[in-house]
């Protein structure tokens, strides 16, 4: 029976017991944290080798790598990245530390000074839209909303985000100018785009001629399976359908090998890269080519990078089995909460009862285990229906994972209790 069809005195029961459930998880005074998606000590120990590298300055080329220069980035790491993510080497820029950075170069770029195929900046003809499907990446959201874009939300499916919504959205609005998309193992659904809709997305009519879709692949080689999904080819599908400059590639190394000191990537048709570089060169004047050197000595070629990826995949699959566990053996049957088992990337995605996220949130805060913030995963923090909570479970290590998801799974059970006795 789930909690809803229980007769009266028999939720009352089962209230009661989630409190004393609730009382006995605070008496435990955890200090637990499942809040950002962080790769964990023993995943950056992986690579640890990269701090003794590079060996000499010297690259392929016979680029000194210590100077300035180079705009695009180290052409041997370009390259291993480039096969890696299907594209010619000549589509990809080598960049910082950091593609969400990358990301807000190229969106105020489209701003002040139009995309590749604009006849205008995009903020001279007034107020501009992004799509967004939700739940999404809280950073894509809180970057739109720094630059005072109106967000448009929409479905985000297990074959990716909703495209009919999509379609009917961008057709007749020139002001809409462009989306998100997280296409491999979405944060957080884990949703995977297929390439039946990345093909939707890149033939759809635009009334912007000039829209972009941001395609944010942070996780593409972050399997946590054997079965190591490919990405949807977005640039060769933008290509056929007549829309070459459409599509803009991001992916980092953040979570493969250093989150603070590894190398974000930007890629697209050559029109766009160049397009990219003309901006980015009046603002640098070359990246750390040493730490792309060190980057590309350390993967020698695209099949280190998948091997190394494998390593990461032996230390959190665990941690990944153990939510799916404790939330099976906890929560399933009672009609209080979904959830996904994805098949890569950093999150799961928990729905609870309409209305309790941030109660579960809060009740999960007094415990002592942290929990992303409710809404966290909607444009404005905003959920409408209060229901969804990103779990984030690689950083703790595997034994903190299993409690801190025992306790939320009594947080769970015990606001959905309250919610549901205070309706009857
Ligand atoms: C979807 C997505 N994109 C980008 C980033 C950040 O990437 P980077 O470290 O390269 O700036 C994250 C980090 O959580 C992410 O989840």
């Amino acid at each position: 029976m789930t909690l809803s069809e229980l007769p009266a005195a028999q939720l009352a029961a089962f209230l009661q017991d989630q409190r004393t459930a609730y009382d006995e998880l605070v008496a435990q005074g955890l200090k637990l944290d499942l809040t950002r998606g962080k790769p964990s000590a023993a995943q950056l120990d992986l690579s640890e080798e990269l701090l003794q590298l590079p060996n000499g300055h010297t690259a392929a080329d016979g680029t000194d790598a210590r100077n300035y220069g180079g705009l695009a980035g180290l052409l041997d790491l370009r390259a291993i990245f480039a096969e890696l993510l299907g594209m010619e080497t000549g589509q990809l820029v080598a960049g910082g530390n950091s593609s969400l950075t990358m990301m807000q170069q190229v969106l105020v770029h489209c701003l002040l000074h139009g995309a590749v195929d604009s006849e205008r900046p995009w903020s001279a003809d007034g107020p501009v839209k992004f799509i967004c499907p939700v739940p999404g990446y809280d950073r894509h959201f809180t970057l739109l909303e720094s630059y005072g874009i109106e967000m448009l939300t929409v479905p985000m499916n297990s074959d990716g985000p909703d495209a009919s919504a999509i379609k009917a959205l961008v057709a007749d609005d020139p002001r809409i100018k462009g989306m998100w998309i997280v296409p491999t193992y979405a944060n957080p659904s884990g949703a995977v785009c297929s390439q039946e809709v990345a093909a939707e997305l890149t033939s759809m009519p635009t009334a912007a001629a000039d829209f972009k879709i941001f395609w944010d692949n942070a996780y593409a080689f972050h399997h946590l399976t054997a079965d190591e999904t490919k990405s949807a080819d977005v640039l060769s599908l933008a290509s056929a359908s007549g829309h070459p400059h459409r599509p803009i590639l991001f992916a980092s190394t953040s979570k493969i090998t250093f989150a603070g000191a590894g190398v974000g990537f930007v890629g697209g048709s050559v029109e766009n890269i160049a397009w990219y570089l003309k901006h980015l060169g009046n603002e640098s004047i070359g990246p750390d080519k040493v730490n792309h050197l060190r980057h590309a000595q350390f993967f020698g070629d695209g099949d280190g990078v998948l091997a190394h990826m494998a390593k990461h995949r032996e230390i959190i699959a665990p941690k990944f089995a153990q939510v799916q566990r404790v939330l099976t053996e906890r929560l399933a049957g009672h009609g209080v909460a979904s959830w996904n088992d994805p098949a890569g990337g950093y999150f799961v995605n928990l729905d609870v009862v309409d209305g309790t996220a941030s109660r579960v949130v809060e009740l999960a805060k007094g415990a002592g285990i942290a929990l992303t913030p409710a809404g966290s995963s909607f444009p404005y923090h905003d959920d409408p229906n209060d229901r969804n909570i990103r779990l984030a479970p690689t950083m703790p290590p595997v034994a903190d994972v299993t409690t801190a998801m025992q306790g939320v799974a009594t947080c769970v059970l015990l606001a959905a209790a309250e919610k549901l006795s205070a309706a009857r």
